[in-house]
């Protein structure tokens, strides 16, 4: 037996619901659509593979035009628009200043009610965005390739520092601001970047939170690491007013804007880069206990952020669009930042939690700023509609385009979303797709294939799913049976290699169900998405799971091994195992199980001992359900702990035939220690 059968009942836990019904769009959606012709799906057939692509590389400006569509001479690391050159920066700033100087790009909405929100022009993310990047080079002698690590809240001066890093070649890396300095530190090693930029506060739930000290930790945890970091770079919630309580430290950290005084309206111009150059480093959790950090390019990047922002967000320029996602997830860099931008719309960017001060706050906004798309995730559509089921009734909106992302969501919550806060008229994508991923993988076309609840859709033009059994024979499409999807063909958003580590980008994507290692061809190459997923008859997909060692809390990503190697920390402890627990709200939490080395008793300061160890290591995101303390973990004869028992007493569920594991008798212990006699 292995742990793979724990993902099989995850799946079963999916596979319960029902097959639903279909939504059609409205006619009035369908009338404004980007697109509506049933065309594209011949255009982007395999037939027309890659060279339908150009449609998307289209959408931008290039310096140089490219002249190879995919070059895969370096199978499986896949370089999209090869010969071409262009700037990021350019492109999702510069060259919409001639028509649209005055236009919003961003809309920035404070958290704190009496902040009103504050509309940053195409013209003022230029200026501001061309001084930053000057200090950039200037004072930080940032240039083009260099990493730069980003750990900030969800503020303007995020995107501002992520275009500046793009305006000079330079690759950035935005951790979640959320995640601990610990977390950060890492990063900064991991990539080797020697400025980390922060920021001093924010708020979050109604309470201006320090954020400065976590820079101390990262640096202290990079340096350990052999990483020097040169300069920290601290935005100021308030400028000119110090938010943080952290002493600043002499020769390292300094006020941006301070130094922005000697950059007053510089210019900088935008570098061109090749388009296979790295954009950006995106850490996410993986099979192993370390974050990987996802390499993504600069020209397939843009291009595939920009065209399915075009046909699935369906964004048009006088659209105002807001998606709700955190800037620090990859969620928000395709979708607040990259993609809208590209497009030259007005992006909103919340600083803080949709139920504060109360549940009405997101139709608070929407109606305020006359949003007309919006974007979230099930764990946030879940927690609105508990917290106030009829809230979205008494405020005055009308979303045209509503976003699902980043876990399953059930039909009953669907419905709700739909009925309530679209108001049964807006058009719902279900969009499936992963952090390597870099844009959408499967979702309905919007105005072409009407909705059914709890299925992602088809897959998005271009891209050409396959599921495989456990053995490598191709399921029978349609046939609604379960398996691991992957995605016959490259595209040009996805990550080009994981930073640093060629051999785990090979070995985790693609060995899998590689037919021959040496081959240059990418027929031969099916990329492993980690999750496991059915087709019904009608084509559409419907995602059940991961099927590796990754708990989805809230749409975002934790390993369990990084949680355990946590736990393993506190002195005490032994064993952890982590796994996930179903939870009414966030669709799945950690729960953790430990047992204590010789000679320690359980007690209640274990467990806060293990909640610390955590928080500190990742961050509050990853805090478990429960942390429960056993005599001993039911293992393999051959040692190896079996989580998939565990999970099953979190769950409530059969735990199934335990009868060959070393230690039988303590399953009954373990479940009666967590479910009672
Ligand atoms: C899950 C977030 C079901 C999936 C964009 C995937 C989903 C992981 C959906 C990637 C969806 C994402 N329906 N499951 N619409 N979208 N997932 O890297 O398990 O944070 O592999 O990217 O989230 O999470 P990540």
């Amino acid at each position: 037996m292995s742990e793979k059968n724990l993902e099989v009942s995850e799946a079963q836990i999916a596979v319960h619901w029902q097959e639903e019904e279909y939504f059609p769009p409205s006619t009035e959606f369908i009338a404004q659509a980007n697109m509506a012709d049933a065309g594209v799906f011949d255009r982007f057939s395999l037939d027309n593979f890659p060279n339908c692509f150009k449609e998307y590389a289209d959408l931008l400006d290039w310096d140089e035009y490219w002249h190879t569509t995919l070059d895969t001479s370096d199978a499986p690391c896949w370089k999209w628009f090869v010969g071409g050159k262009l700037n990021v920066s350019y492109n999702c700033i510069d060259r919409h200043l001639e028509k649209n100087q005055n236009k919003a790009a961003f809309i920035y909405v404070p958290e704190p009610v009496e902040e009103p929100p504050v509309a940053i022009t195409y013209r003022d993310l230029y200026n501001r965005v061309n001084e930053f990047a000057a200090l950039l080079r200037d004072f930080c002698g940032v240039k083009q390739g260099d990493r730069v690590t980003i750990h900030m809240p969800m503020v303007p001066e995020l995107p501002i520092t992520m275009l500046a890093c793009a305006r000079l070649g330079a690759i950035h890396s935005v951790v979640f601001g959320g995640f601990s300095g610990k977390a950060s530190g890492e990063r900064v090693s991991d990539s080797g970047s020697n400025v980390l930029v922060v920021m001093d506060a924010y708020y979050r739930g109604g309470k201006l939170l320090e954020h400065k000290d976590k820079a101390d930790q990262a640096v202290k945890v990079a340096t350990d690491d052999g990483q020097e970091v040169d300069k920290v770079l601290v935005w100021q919630r308030y400028p000119g007013k110090y938010s943080a309580e952290t002493p600043m430290v002499e020769g390292r950290d300094y006020f941006v804007n301070d130094l922005l005084k000697d950059y007053t309206g510089k210019r900088v111009d935008p570098v061109p880069v090749p388009a296979e150059d790295p954009l950006f480093l995106m850490y996410t959790s993986g099979t192993t206990g370390r974050p990987k950090g996802c390499q993504h390019s600069t020209g397939g990047y843009l291009a595939y952020a920009a065209g399915t922002s075009k046909y699935v967000q369906d964004i048009h320029p006088e659209d105002v669009y807001w998606c709700m996602a955190d800037i620090g997830w990859i969620t928000g860099h395709s979708y607040i930042v990259y993609g809208p931008l590209a497009l030259g719309a007005s992006s909103v960017l919340f600083e803080g939690v949709p139920t504060f001060p109360d549940a009405g706050r997101a139709w608070q906004i929407a109606e305020q700023l006359n949003v007309n798309i919006f974007h979230t995730a099930p764990t946030t559509i879940r927690m609105l509609r508990k917290a106030g089921p009829d809230e979205p009734a008494k405020y005055n909106y009308k979303f045209k385009h509503m976003t699902t992302v980043g876990e399953p969501i059930e039909p009953a919550v669907w419905r709700w979303y739909y009925d309530v806060v679209g108001r049964g008229e807006a058009a719902i994508v279900d969009t499936w797709w992963q952090t390597e991923t870099g844009g959408f993988l499967c979702s309905t076309l919007p105005a072409l294939s009407p909705m059914k609840p709890g299925s992602a859709g088809p897959a998005v033009p271009g891209i050409h799913p396959i599921i495989y059994d456990e053995d490598g024979n191709e399921v029978t499409p349609g046939s609604n049976i379960a398996g691991n999807i992957c995605i016959q063909n490259p595209w040009p958003g996805a990550f080009q290699t994981i930073w640093g580590d060629r051999d785990r980008y090979v070995k985790q994507y693609y060995e899998r169900y590689c037919a021959n290692p040496e081959s240059k061809d990418w027929r031969d190459w099916p990329y492993l998405t980690g999750d496991a997923a059915m087709q019904a008859p009608d084509g559409y997909f419907r995602i059940l799971g991961r099927i590796d060692d990754v708990i989805n809390v809230s749409g975002h990503r934790l390993g369990t091994k990084e949680i355990e190697s946590a736990c393993l920390i506190v002195n005490e402890v032994a064993e952890a195992s982590v796994v996930p627990v179903n939870d009414e709200l966030k669709g799945k939490v950690p729960d953790v199980y430990v047992s204590l080395k010789p000679g320690f008793d359980s007690g209640k300061e274990i467990q806060t001992k293990v909640i610390a160890a955590i928080d500190d290591s990742i961050g509050k995101i990853a805090r478990p359900k429960n942390v429960y303390i056993v005599p001993d973990m039911p293992k393999t004869r051959s040692g190896k702990i079996m989580r998939r028992v565990l999970a099953a007493i979190s769950n409530n569920q059969d735990v199934g035939d335990v009868t060959t594991l070393a230690n039988p008798e303590i399953v009954d212990e373990v479940r009666k220690l967590v479910q009672g006699e």
